[in-house]
């Protein structure tokens, strides 16, 4: 993904935030051109157990059946989710009450009390509902199998929690109570006009400190009928915020042809969606980070006196908003994402029956802003079961962590030729090192590059970081790793070694 970003030679803007950001978000992604097969709708729906039963697929026997959180799935060509994620799949930390990641979930699940809250429906989704009912580009790189885990063609882990709109939008339309019956405050919403949904989201990527292949989103949806809106209007009053005095807001953006309202709607009704669109988030971000900075004052922690928390909205580009726009805010110095968001394409709203009604949607990771708010340094702490870390949390609290000791890291380097003519995906290389090292592999960094001007032969060296969160690890242990990693290499990449 990053060598592809760099040959592209996108922003440095652009650039920095795909580094950065766990929240990752389709806006900065760079359009590859591919082609793929449309694909056919189909309905994941949620499950209340939530067991795993493993049927996991290696290089040597690929099974023609996948299991995933109860169901089964046949695989075919497009099946590349590999049995470290799979893993992934029934670990569910949000449902873990002393998780940083879980504890967060509620914080913002509480700010939004008149919402449906939804935070256990299977990362087993359509490809439909994953891009099709978005609106995603047949060619959008998004759908790359360099970029997504397919489960089959028809079928992926998602991608983003935006894959739940239409599905959950219907489900209230049709009064679905299959659906409906597992928002975990039932009732509280009118038949999901309003919702929250938080979830374990799976995209490939590159392996650092603020990359896992697995992260979590919350999205948020909130529909308006149109009569809604004059009434709300006429009251002069916005429905779901009030001013909040710790948002210092900056806003130089505008509806323009080039970030366009559609034209389904009316000045008027953008105007009161995207002003009650960016109360509400403002309000949300100014709460939340207000609660951690006091919850840090009472723990002694006086480092942290932030009382103030600007925010500043940028214009984006998301293929199932318009306008759309991200929501940076200032905390301890530095700018942080915190989402993507815009108003709802008109169709998604009547694909969904709801033709009389109007809204706007946000999108953002939990990662980023748990690591932040707990002082949690790298992402792949969030999946251990070290108590060292898992100890220091409790329900409804923001504890700063206390890092343990940093054990010694390993670093090794592999070189090879690439395939002449044949391809060579990043991401394959990512997932092999993960397969086989799992999170010992703590990063893994591209540290040379050439072509050999006779032969035309390219060649790559790649440097992978072992290291163990909890433990020191032997030159031994590492070595037989290596050698396992430089052997898959050459059976599944068809890579040749130097
Ligand atoms: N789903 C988007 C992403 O992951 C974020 C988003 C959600 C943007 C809702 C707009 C509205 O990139």
């Amino acid at each position: 993904m990053l060598s592809q970003i760099r040959q592209k030679a996108v922003s440095a803007r652009l650039l920095q935030r795909c580094m950065l950001n766990s929240g990752r978000t389709y806006v900065s992604r760079v359009v590859a051109h591919a082609r793929f097969q449309p694909a056919k709708p189909s309905l994941s729906i949620q499950r209340a157990s939530l067991s795993t039963t493993r049927t996991l697929r290696n290089a040597a026997s690929e099974p023609s059946k996948l299991q995933i959180l109860g169901s089964t799935y046949a695989a075919d060509n497009w099946t590349n989710v590999t049995p470290t994620i799979l893993d992934k799949t029934g670990r569910n930390l949000l449902h873990q009450p002393a998780h940083p990641l879980a504890i967060l979930k509620e914080l913002i699940f509480k700010e939004f009390p008149t919402f449906a809250h939804y935070d256990a429906i299977t990362p087993d989704v359509s490809t439909y509902n994953n891009f099709d009912s978005l609106g995603f580009a047949q060619d959008h790189i998004g759908r790359s199998r360099s970029d997504t885990y397919y489960i089959n063609e028809n079928m992926l882990l998602r991608t983003h929690t935006s894959a739940h709109q239409l599905q959950l939008l219907k489900a209230g339309k049709k009064g679905d109570r299959s659906l409906l019956d597992h928002a975990r405050n039932g009732s509280a919403a009118p038949m999901n006009e309003r919702f929250l949904v938080a979830a374990d989201v799976y995209r490939r990527d590159e392996i650092d400190a603020s990359h896992y292949p697995v992260f979590h989103q919350m999205e948020g949806v909130c529909t308006f009928s149109r009569a809604e809106i004059q009434k709300i209007k006429a009251a002069a009053s916005s429905p779901n915020s009030s001013t909040s005095s710790a948002a210092q807001v900056s806003d130089t953006t505008v509806i323009s042809s080039e970030n366009p309202k559609q034209p389904e709607h009316t000045d008027e009704e953008v105007a009161f969606l995207v002003e009650d669109m960016k109360q509400t988030m403002n309000n949300m971000v100014v709460q939340i980070l207000t609660k951690a900075v006091a919850a840090k004052r009472t723990a002694g922690n006086a480092d942290n006196t932030q009382t103030e928390f600007p925010v500043r909205w940028i214009d984006a580009t998301f293929p199932f908003t318009s306008p759309s726009w991200e929501m940076e805010v200032l905390f301890q110095g530095e700018w942080l994402e915190i989402c993507g968001c815009g108003i709802m394409k008109q169709k998604i709203l009547s694909d969904a029956g709801m033709t009389d009604r109007v809204g706007w949607a946000f999108g953002f990771g939990l990662e980023r802003l748990a690591m932040l708010l707990f002082g949690v340094p790298d992402i792949r702490l969030f999946w251990s079961t070290d108590p060292r870390f898992t100890d220091q949390f409790a329900p409804g609290q923001i504890n700063t962590f206390k890092s343990f000791s940093r054990h010694p890291p390993c670093p090794k380097d592999v070189s090879f030729w690439l395939p002449q003519g044949g391809e060579f995906h990043e991401n394959d290389l990512m997932d092999l090192i993960r397969d086989i090292a799992g999170d010992l592999a703590e990063g893994v960094k591209l540290v040379d590059e050439f072509t050999h001007p006779k032969t035309g032969k390219s060649s790559r060296c790649y440097r992978i970081n072992y290291c163990s969160m909890d433990r020191n690890v032997t030159h031994e242990e590492i070595n037989e790793i290596q050698e396992r990693v430089r052997g898959q290499m050459v059976q599944r990449l068809g890579i040749t070694l130097r």
